[in-house]
């Protein structure tokens, strides 16, 4: 395959881990604070994202190409309030939704229509995530203080982690 989208295949294999990474350590921030429900909820993202970065490792080795892991960036640790760590989650998904249109762009300007047809399924992927995560976001404004409206979004988001 082509040399320039192999790199910037294998560069965006790094991105989809550290997005696992972050999700995980954002789910043990919220463990911290008994947001159960909210940490079970990264806690699947973070497996979503991993299987985000097998897509495309599995779509490079499917194409003849080569493989090549660079490790993952040491994740933020802590946040100042879980509305903070789910601003943070919304920054990093439209990062990666504008690492996807560049790696999409640098696939057509190639006419490497197969890598194009791949990314089609991460364009749609990235509107829905954006999606969650805004929703989720402006939820937590309104609760704001309001200790049971936080404890009822916590439930809530516990149940669609658990959902098959
Ligand atoms: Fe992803
Ligand atoms: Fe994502």
């Amino acid at each position: 395959m082509d040399a320039e989208i192999q790199k910037a295949l294998n560069e965006h294999i790094k991105e989809e881990l550290n997005a696992e990474h972050h999700y995980l350590a954002t789910a043990a921030y919220l463990d911290g604070l008994s947001l159960e429900g909210m940490s079970q909820w990264m806690r699947a993202q973070a497996r979503e994202e991993h299987d985000h970065a097998m897509r495309i490792f599995d779509f490079v080795l499917h194409r003849g190409g080569r493989v090549d892991l660079k490790g993952v960036d040491a994740p933020r640790a802590g946040f100042d309030s879980p509305l903070e760590a789910f601003q943070h989650a919304l920054a990093g998904e439209r990062k990666v939704t504008a690492q996807i249109n560049e790696l999409y762009e640098l696939a057509t300007s190639r006419k490497d229509h197969a890598t194009r047809v791949m990314l089609e399924w991460f364009i749609t992927e990235q509107v829905e995530e954006e999606d969650t995560m805004q929703t989720i976001v402006d939820q937590l404004e309104m609760a704001g203080s309001d200790s049971a409206a936080m404890l009822m979004m916590d439930q809530r988001l516990g149940e669609r982690a658990a959902a098959p």
